[in-house]
Parts: structure tokens; sequence; C-alpha cells
């Protein structure tokens, strides 16, 4: 192997492969077959699905997901950002805080969630992120199962009472062709995938986002008035330059070559979405900030069959945060505290210490 070849895949500290350059991480996702999802011993409803019990999974559980499901909600997240907001007035606020909340709101707004579980949900984001940072497996085994708890009381309350019409209800009573529903596993399963791409990536995202605009105060001026696609187009750039969501892993099938690395079947390869939403042989200069000319090799949403379901979801709460903040006057750092980073594996801030100058916006 020449030095570039090692360079191209490298190893991580528990010795499995890492694919970081665009082109790899690509034909990892888009290479089902070789590349498996089953990569955990857990059952994860549909990210730990292949083949056509993932398609069958997805058709299913993308139908939450469709422009008219979302159209609705639109307004009631509108309402949280601007209490949200309003909340902060003038004084520093933490955008990571702040984004955590707006999460835990917006999703229990989505799922019908009472609002009382805002603490419990709240406490939980804070000890996931704390346990991924530790790398400590049975801590994160503890959240993991801290969290199935919260959901079986709220499948168990549901149980009995009258069928709402929220998502939950109608989760819990979706059938598929032959007439079968989803097992409470699998129920919780699937909240628990959708839990943790809304609540702790969407705190993070926000984060980000928040920091780039105070550090990039001349967007923030056509942004605010900008068109929906094109505020949707701008935060998936500014994602794709500080990507929080770090990455995923596959398990190979047989023998293959990724990167001109071999690869041997059982071997677990991580996508490294950060590194390739980097990589300069695709974007240029990765800082440079160009949504219109990245838009087509942006991976922060991934790709292939295990795309994010999520992404019209993520988009639309993350335009209306973003909206609200840039409408309500100038973002910008707050100097006496500055911004900390998040220590790997996770990415993006800790916090983002900043506060809104109102007025008209400059
Ligand atoms: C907040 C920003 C979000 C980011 C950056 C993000 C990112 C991603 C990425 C990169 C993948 C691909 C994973 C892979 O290929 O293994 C993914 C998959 C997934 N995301 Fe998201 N996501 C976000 C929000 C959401 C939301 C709001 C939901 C649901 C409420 C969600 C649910 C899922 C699920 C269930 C999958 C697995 C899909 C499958 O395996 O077929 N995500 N997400």
């Amino acid at each position: 192997m020449n030095e570039s070849v090692i360079d191209e895949v490298v190893r991580d500290t528990a010795g499995r492969l890492v694919v970081h350059r665009h082109a790899d991480v690509v034909a990892v996702a888009d290479d089902p077959e070789a590349f498996s999802n089953a990569a955990s011993s857990h059952l994860q409803v549909p990210n730990g699905l292949d083949g056509p019990e993932h398609a069958a999974a997805r058709r299913l559980l993308d139908t939450f997901f469709t422009p008219d499901e979302l159209v609705p909600l639109a307004p009631v997240l509108e309402a949280l950002a601007a209490g949200l907001v309003d909340e902060a007035g003038a004084d520093p606020f933490d955008a990571v805080e702040v984004g955590a909340r707006y999460a835990v709101r917006a999703q229990s707004a989505w799922l019908g969630w009472s609002a009382a579980l805002e603490p419990e949900l709240l406490d939980w984001v804070a000890e996931n992120r704390a346990a991924t940072r530790s790398g400590d497996r049975a801590w994160t085994a503890r959240v993991a199962a801290r969290f199935d708890a919260i959901v079986r009381g709220l499948l168990e309350a549901r149980r009995g009472s009258v069928a709402g019409d929220d998502v939950t209800s109608r989760l819990m009573a979706q059938r598929d062709a032959s007439g079968r529903a989803w097992s409470d596993e699998e129920v919780v399963s699937i909240l628990r995938n959708w839990t943790g791409g809304d609540l702790s990536s969407l705190a993070l995202c926000a984060g980000v986002v928040v920091h780039w605009l105070a550090e990039h105060p001349e967007h923030q001026h056509h942004l605010r008035d900008a068109p929906d696609p094109a505020l949707d187009a701008a935060i998936d750039e500014i994602l794709r330059i500080d990507d929080p969501f770090v990455s995923n892993r596959r398990v190979a099938t047989r023998a293959t070559v990724v990167g001109g690395c071999p690869v041997a079947a059982g071997e677990h390869v991580v996508l490294d979405w950060r590194r390739a939403n980097r990589d300069p042989q695709v974007v240029g200069d990765p800082d440079v900030y160009d949504p219109e000319a990245n838009a087509p090799h942006n991976l922060v949403y991934g790709t292939g069959p295990h795309v994010c379901p999520g992404r019209g979801l993520a988009t639309l709460e993350l335009r209306v945060l973003v909206r609200r903040l840039l409408c309500a006057g100038t973002l910008v750092l707050d100097r006496s505290a500055p911004a900390q980073r998040e220590s790997a594996p996770v990415a993006g801030f800790r916090t983002v210490p900043v506060r809104v100058v109102r007025g008209t916006p400059q």
C-alpha cells in the first residue's frame, strides 16, 4: 500500500476502517449489497435493516415526513421559536441550549408528547451527549435504556385510551400490506431513531448555524428576507462547512476494496460525513461558502438508501428557528464567554453564547 492509499482510508482507535474521501463515502453508502447496515447487535428500525426489509420499512415510515404532513407543523414551530426568542430578550443566551429546548418542544408537538416531559427529555439529551463524548459503552447503553423506558411509558399510557391522531398514535396503529402492526420493540426503536436524529443533531445544528452567522454578519442581512429555498440552501451549506453529524457505520458483506484499501468480509467501515463534506477534491477550499456550487455534493443528510428520512422536518425546524432569530435583530457572539467546541466523537459546539441586538437589523 503506498502512502497516499494509507491516507485515503484510515483506522480509528478501535481499529475500524474510516473512509473520509467524498468519493469513497458515497461509494460505500451507495452499495448496500457490499456494505450492510446490520452493524449493531441491537434492533434498529430502519437504520439497521438491509434490502427489501429496509425498503418496506422506509415505505411505511416515510409517509410521516411527506410535505403534506409537515405543512400543518409550520405554524406550531413558528410559535415555539417566537416564544424562545422572546424569552431570550436582549440577554446573552446559549444557542445550543436554546436549540435543544426548541428541538424537544418541536418534537413533542410533532409526536403528540406532553410538554411535561420537557425537563426529562432535556436532561436525556445532555446525558446522551456526555455519554457519547465519554466513549463509555456501558454508560451509552444505560442512556439508551433510559430513553426506551420513557418511550415505553408513553406507549403504555396510550394503550387502552381512545386512539388519537398524533404521529405516535398513528405509528402504533400503522399496518403493512399484510395487516401486520409494528411490535412494541420496533415502535420503541423507530421512536429512538427519530428522536436521536432530531434532539441531539438539531441542537448541534442550531449551534453551528448561529455561530457561523454571528461570525458572518454580512450574510445575516440578505438571509433574513431570503425566500425559504435560499435560506434552506444557506443552512445546508453552513452545515456542510462544519457538519455536527459525524459518522455512521457499515459492515462489509464480502471481501472488497474501498479507496484502494482491501476490506475483509465482516470488517466494520465508518463513513466520515464530516470530512467527506470538506473534501478539497470536491469542494475546493472547504471553508468557502458557496451554497449553489456545493449543494450537489452536500452529504449532511447522507446519501443512498439510508439517506435521512427526517431531512424535510429538520430543514423546516432549522429554517423557522433561524429566521425568527434573524428577524429579531442582529446575532452577535458574546465575547465575554467564548463559544466552546464539543470534543470528539461529538462535533459542533458545546456552547455558543450569543445575543440578539434588537432594533432594525443592519
Ligand atoms: C437535525 C439534523 C439531521 C441530520 C444532520 C441528520 C443526518 C442523517 C444522516 C447523515 C443519515 C444517514 C445515516 C446512514 O447512512 O447510515 C440519517 C439517517 C436517518 N435519520 Fe437523520 N438527520 C437529521 C435529522 C433527523 C430527523 C429530524 C429525523 C427524524 C425525526 C431523522 C431520522 C433519521 C433516520 C430514521 C435515519 C435512518 C434512515 C435509514 O437507515 O433508512 N434524522 N440522518
